[in-house]
């Protein structure tokens, strides 16, 4: 039994050039309510969190003009940027993953800005999809 287990679309990913703009699309144009905006300095990040049936919607707005959203914009514009999958343990996925041989972005789980801990799979070793994978508190 594969022990990445996950079980659930935590959120779906999409980079954007100015969060605001972009808010008021999805809440005023889609319907979408936004739970929360926050700042992640330590990702370089500012996130909108808009949850739709129990997946959520996480607009990314980079504020390091040095990081990886930055560079995906540049690269290749506005649009889908990662899927996120929830998993129990995080440690054994990561583990497993590892053992495949599985290129990944993150060796070790970081902590976001909420508590959780998450970690990114790399997008060539998942056939062009920026995967991250996210343990919720336990
Ligand atoms: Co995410």
């Amino acid at each position: 039994m594969p022990r990445v287990n996950a079980h659930k679309v935590k959120h779906i990913g999409i980079a954007v050039k100015d969060l605001d703009t972009v808010v008021r699309f999805y809440r005023d144009v889609l319907g979408l309510p936004v739970t929360h905006i926050d700042e992640v300095p330590e990702q370089g990040v500012r996130i909108a969190c808009l949850p739709i049936g129990d997946t959520e919607i996480e607009l990314v707005q980079p504020t390091d003009p040095t990081g990886g959203v930055a560079a995906f914009l540049e690269e290749r514009g506005e649009g889908l940027h990662h899927i996120c999958l929830q998993v129990d343990d995080i440690d054994a996925a990561l583990a497993d993953l590892a053992t495949q041989g599985v290129r990944l972005i993150d060796e070790t789980p970081k902590v976001g800005s909420q508590g959780p801990r998450m970690a990114f799979v790399h997008p060539k070793a998942a056939h062009g999809v920026l995967v991250e994978l996210y343990e919720l508190d336990r």
